[in-house]
């Protein structure tokens, strides 16, 4: 499966996939990274592995519509099939789902529906839950809420900062995300308004917490 992936920064997501790709335990190959930023680190991580890349910043085209519409096209002419938003900090609309649908997936550092948006980590502190997590979704419009596919959790301890909570998530992140894009790159993904079945995944080996396989 050819992937594309949308970043914003750091690019730790997109080098979890870099690094299964390598070790094999990922079949697909990443075809196109679109940054929205210009020297972000997860630039670097493209140069460092010969990815392809593009900035495709919003400040260069006359509004949303028009920047995400020249995203979308570039990622179908590069033969892209599955868009990965990998610390991707834009909501995407209509205009660029329309182009992959049920093909756009985010991976958001909270169990959705808690927490959306930006902060999700910090919110969860303030909140004072006592469990949180991460979730691997399909985009729709609706903001860090679309059909879950995957979900991890961890608790939120008593010390914890944004700073460490983050980190304890970011390590399920890098697990959940590529077990996600293998189960899609499989066909076994099926989707019904907002169930998604994931066939021959066995879930709840760990609470909560689907069986990782080989990640
Ligand atoms: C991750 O926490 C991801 O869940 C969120 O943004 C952060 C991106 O980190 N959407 P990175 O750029 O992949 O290191």
């Amino acid at each position: 499966m050819n992937l594309g992936v949308l970043v914003s920064g750091r690019g730790s997501n997109l080098q979890a996939i870099i690094d299964a790709i390598e070790g094999g335990r990922l079949k697909d190959r990443i075809t196109l990274v679109i940054s929205d930023r210009e020297g972000a680190q997860a630039i670097e991580r493209c140069k460092k592995h010969g990815l392809a890349y593009k900035i495709i910043r919003k400040k260069d085209f006359r509004n949303k519509e028009e920047f995400e519409g020249v995203m979308a096209k570039t990622l179908k002419e590069a033969g892209v099939e599955l868009v990965v938003l990998a610390g991707f900090m834009r909501i995407l609309s209509e205009v660029f789902l329309q182009y992959f649908p049920m093909r756009v997936i985010n991976i958001h550092p909270s169990l959705t529906p808690a927490f959306q948006g930006v902060g999700a980590q910090r919110q969860a502190i303030e909140y004072g839950a006592r469990i949180t997590g991460c979730t691997v979704h399909f985009v729709t419009e609706e903001l860090d809420n679309g059909p879950v596919i995957a979900q991890a959790c961890v608790p939120v301890l008593l010390e914890d900062t944004e700073e460490s909570l983050s980190k304890r998530i970011l390590i399920h992140e890098h697990r959940i995300l590529p077990q996600v894009i293998r189960w899609i790159s499989e066909k076994r993904v099926k989707v019904e308004g907002r169930k998604v079945t994931v066939e021959g995944a066995r879930y709840g080996t760990l609470p909560f917490n689907p069986d990782l396989e080989a990640f």
